[in-house]
């Protein structure tokens, strides 16, 4: 059976992400689990707002069809995103948002994310670590009928969670990520 591919979003665009960082940490350990596996940045599909009016005009924009794909090119997605607000950044709902109306040849819009296997993670300063982050960020999924699965990653103190080789720190993250990753995997194996 051909290698599994897992697409790899994290959620925030800043520089020194702690999203970023935790989401190459995540690719690190697929890449140990013999994963092909591709991390992108949505600086790479800027977006516009969500607008039915700017849809029914110029249709949906290309770098959302373009996302679409991607996500459809893959057995299975982790999203690792910031907490704003608690909830999730408007880069990421939007992000969501645009793919769930984008419907290639046969398809219905959002059929992308039906049954997909998702798994989520967030990064913060905070001692919650993006926790209620990932509640939304479930439901909204769920919401779309991806297969989000159990397993989760709240990385709190992310300021201080690597050591100078960006490891994470303590056995309880490590044990957090590498959790999440082999059900992500586990899954996605079961549902190709
Ligand atoms: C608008 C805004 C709202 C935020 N709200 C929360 C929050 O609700 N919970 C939290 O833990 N951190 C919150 N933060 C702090 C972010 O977790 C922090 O900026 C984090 O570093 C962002 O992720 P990044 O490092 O991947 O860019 C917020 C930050 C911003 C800019």
């Amino acid at each position: 059976m051909s290698a599994i591919k897992i697409l790899v979003i994290p959620g925030s665009l800043r520089t020194g992400s702690h999203n970023v960082r935790l989401a190459a940490a995540a690719v690190d350990e697929l890449a140990r689990a013999d994963v092909d596996v591709t991390r992108l940045s949505l600086g790479d599909y800027p977006l516009p707002i969500y607008d039915g009016d700017l849809e029914d005009k110029s249709g949906v924009p290309l770098h959302a069809i373009n996302l679409k794909r991607m996500i459809g090119a893959h057995d299975g997605v982790l999203l690792v995103t910031p907490e704003y607000n608690s909830s999730l950044p408007a880069l990421v709902k939007n992000a969501i948002d645009w793919v769930t109306r984008v419907a290639d040849s046969g398809e219905t819009p959002g059929e992308v994310l039906r049954g997909r296997p998702f798994a989520i993670a967030s990064a913060s300063e905070g001692r919650l670590g993006g926790s209620r982050c990932l509640a939304a960020l479930r439901l909204i999924l769920s919401g779309c009928r991806a297969t989000v699965i159990p397993n989760q990653m709240a990385l709190s103190f992310a300021h201080e969670a690597y050591d100078d080789r960006d490891r994470l720190k303590l056995p309880a993250d490590k044990t957090a990520l590498w959790d999440m990753v082999r059900q992500l995997i586990d899954v996605a194996q079961r549902m190709k």
